[in-house]
């Protein structure tokens, strides 16, 4: 079956990346807005038969990114391509993933029934905010982990000496013990509480900080609120001011660049799942090696769990330059 990889419009240079990296070029889509803003597309050659991936992640805008793909399935659908694979680096939408209070909607139920509805069979994505949305999907999910990519980074620049892996809350330490057991470092956490649907505070620091330089790896900075108050935290509670920030996703929203450019952080490292118009002083690694191998293992029905499992030594299965 042939494999033909489509981008959206959110991250055009990671599915040219991706696709580079499994030696096709992309398949052409014409993508446009009609006058009032909905969006336009067409598929310009046939994919019929075809094995077909379509590249692109739900950042801002989330809404417009989110129609194109589901427009770009149905496209497939009707136009007789065999599978329609969405590739989703960057799962939006993901963090309402359940009821905290009445009256709420569960997002990411909704966006997983939508991309079925539209016929996409599978779905690759990277460091989902909660695993369990998985589980909201009737069909396989491949879910990916960028913690190898930046367990690999540490360890080429050196920063891994009297150093602690700290979880910003509860929802990470799952991802931040597999950094830690890969560089085989202490970890701690920190326990925050939510104050409102974006603010939140740190209560305390649970771990062992002191003298240590703070590894903090997260999912997402959105407005870098969770990571500003973590560093104050860790700070005050006797760590070294020589913080290193991990996220997979930079969704950077509001006063996101303010908050990271805190004296306290070192160096702050994005994975590529959403572009950064200006990386400016940021570590930016790509996902798009880790990315196009879980697409040829998939193409050629292949295990992929071999690189979601992210535990092992660090050598560089996928390095980045
Ligand atoms: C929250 O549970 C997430 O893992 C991130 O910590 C959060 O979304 C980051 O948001 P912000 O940067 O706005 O604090």
């Amino acid at each position: 079956m042939e494999l033909k990889i489509l981008a959206g419009s959110a991250n055009p240079d990671l599915a040219q990346r991706v696709a580079r990296e499994i030696g096709v070029g992309l398949t052409p889509v014409e993508l446009g807005r009609f006058p009032d803003g909905e969006v336009r597309l067409r598929l310009v050659e046939s994919v019929r038969g075809a094995d077909v991936y379509v590249i692109q992640p739900m950042s801002p805008p989330v809404n417009d990114h989110l129609m194109e793909i589901l427009l770009m399935a149905d496209a497939l659908r009707r136009s007789s391509a065999s599978k329609v694979n969405a590739v989703i680096p960057y799962f939006g939408y993901a963090r309402q993933d359940k009821q905290t209070k009445g009256r709420e909607p569960i997002s990411a139920k909704v966006v997983a029934d939508l991309l079925q509805r539209v016929g996409v069979d599978r779905v690759i994505a990277v460091d989902l905010h909660a695993p369990q949305i998985q589980g909201f999907f009737n069909i396989p999910v491949d879910h990916l982990s960028a913690v190898r990519l930046f367990a690999e980074y540490l360890v080429r620049e050196g920063l891994t000496r009297d150093a602690v892996v700290v979880s910003p809350d509860a929802g990470r330490a799952e991802e931040a013990r597999r950094l830690a057991n890969l560089l085989e470092l202490p970890m701690a956490m920190l326990a925050k509480r939510r104050t409102g649907p974006t603010e939140t505070e740190v209560t305390y620091v649970i771990g062992k900080v002191k003298r240590q330089r703070p590894i903090i790896i997260d999912d997402i900075v959105s407005t870098g609120g969770t990571i500003r108050r973590g560093v104050d935290a860790l700070v005050e509670a006797g760590a070294r001011p020589e913080a290193v920030v991990m996220a997979t996703h930079a969704v950077l929203s509001g006063p996101a660049r303010e908050n990271l450019a805190h004296p306290a952080i070192e160096r702050v490292v994005f994975a590529d799942t959403i572009p950064l118009e200006d990386a400016g002083g940021y570590v930016v690694l790509s996902t798009a090696p880790l990315l196009a191998e879980a697409i040829r293992r998939v193409h050629t029905h292949r295990s992929v769990s071999e690189l979601m499992v992210a535990e092992g030594p660090v050598d560089p299965l996928f390095s980045n330059p």
